[in-house]
């Protein structure tokens, strides 16, 4: 029986003034990339994130891809991702022909587990690519430290982290490369999009060439060349400025975003928090170090199938949630590169318990308490 009406899982928000700059994009007369709102963008997040060098660029994933290029990646190299996480946190990698080398991820906050990146770690490892996972900080000093002492590149995958900190500081800071992405799911967003964020002084003049398709369009801009011609290798990454536009109205709304993201986040933990004993659930862990993004709320049931059959019983009572990433490992890519049931044993059996609950900008109080009172039917 379902006789209210539908709390969706996401719904993104206009929440300031996205149409009135989408409207100003087209008056000024460029839609492409690399134009106003890109540039207002792009100074916005180097503000927010204290980072040398911000490039908009189409997805995550792009960024992602981008980082891999600028690293030289080539086959017969090793990344160490996490199997817990987004097909393109490796894929990016295995484009240029690397092998996925898939780690664990602690119980607590569902992040790559660091005491067992070092020794995964070979003469061909060229990076560690670690997720922020639901805006929580990874465990930043042992895997600088591990980075440090093999000389390898950190890339950190910050789609859902953006405004979280890790002892204060930005999550999007740690890594030689960040990434962020500005999809629909996410806090701020433009449909599909994403940034490179550049920590290292040493990559920022060539990413600019790899983002213009391998050109050295951005010094002959600049007036730094009299020509502008193909140097290097690259492609289309650029995000459309119409794009940036609606981008850069969400960005200026970010502490508005991110209060109501929290006031979301803390209503299910005080109200799921004391009963979760009762309801056989787990509630997320904060590591004091951590300030979290308000990314979105999961629980762990106890297992697989009573996690399915919750999703079903919200489905019947209108209620949108949704699972998480399938282990990487285990996916046929991952089976491809000589992975086994097993190898991961936490992200195998974390994938198959969480559920992550409704959460978006607009979500009223009514709707969690609906939320939590189906779960609690489920469980009674
Ligand atoms: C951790 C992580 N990285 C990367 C991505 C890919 O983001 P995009 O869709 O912007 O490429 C996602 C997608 O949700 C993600 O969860």
């Amino acid at each position: 029986m379902h006789c209210s009406s539908k709390i969706a899982f996401n719904a993104p928000a206009i929440m300031g003034r996205e149409i009135e700059l989408l409207q100003e994009a087209v008056t000024r007369n460029r839609l492409a990339g690399d134009g106003y709102f890109t540039r207002l963008c792009q100074d916005w997040l180097r503000r927010e994130l204290g980072s040398e060098k911000v490039l908009l660029t189409t997805s995550c994933t792009a960024a992602l891809e981008m980082s891999a290029l600028l690293l030289n990646i080539e086959p017969g190299d090793e990344v160490i991702v996490p199997s817990f996480t987004f097909v393109s946190g490796a894929n990016a990698f295995v484009l240029r022909g690397a092998k996925p080398v898939f780690v664990d991820i602690r119980r607590d906050t569902l992040n790559i587990n660091e005491a067992l990146v070092e020794q995964r770690i070979s003469s061909r490892t060229k990076a560690i690519a670690f997720v922020n996972y639901s805006g929580i900080g990874c465990e930043m000093e042992s895997l600088s430290a591990i980075a440090k002492r093999h000389q390898i590149a950190l890339i950190e995958d910050n789609a859902h982290g953006l405004f979280g900190k890790y002892r204060g500081r930005a999550l999007g800071s740690f890594g030689t490369f960040a990434t962020q992405s500005f999809h629909d799911t996410k806090n701020v967003t433009c449909g599909e999009g994403g940034a490179l964020i550049i920590n290292d002084a040493q990559f920022a003049e060539r990413a600019e060439i790899l983002w213009e398709k391998g050109t050295n369009r951005k010094k002959f801009l600049a007036g730094l060349v009299d020509k502008y011609t193909w140097v290097d290798i690259g492609s289309s990454f650029l995000l459309s400025d119409l794009q940036a536009a609606f981008l850069f109205g969400q960005l200026e709304q970010g502490r508005l975003i991110q209060a109501l993201r929290h006031a979301v986040w803390q209503r299910y933990f005080d109200r799921l928090q004391p009963i979760a004993h009762d309801l056989d659930i787990c509630v997320p862990q904060i590591p004091p170090d951590c300030e979290h993004a308000a990314h979105l709320f999961h629980i762990l049931l106890p297992n697989q199938g009573i996690r399915d059959q919750l999703i079903s019983f919200l489905r019947s009572q209108n209620i949108g949630s949704a699972f998480h990433y399938l282990p990487l490992h285990l996916s046929p890519m991952g089976r491809q590169f000589g992975y086994r049931q097993g190898d991961c044993p936490v992200t195998e059996e974390i994938s198959g318990r969480l559920l992550r609950l409704p959460f978006h900008n607009r979500l009223t109080r009514e709707e969690q308490d609906r939320v939590v009172s189906a779960i609690e039917a489920f469980h009674n």
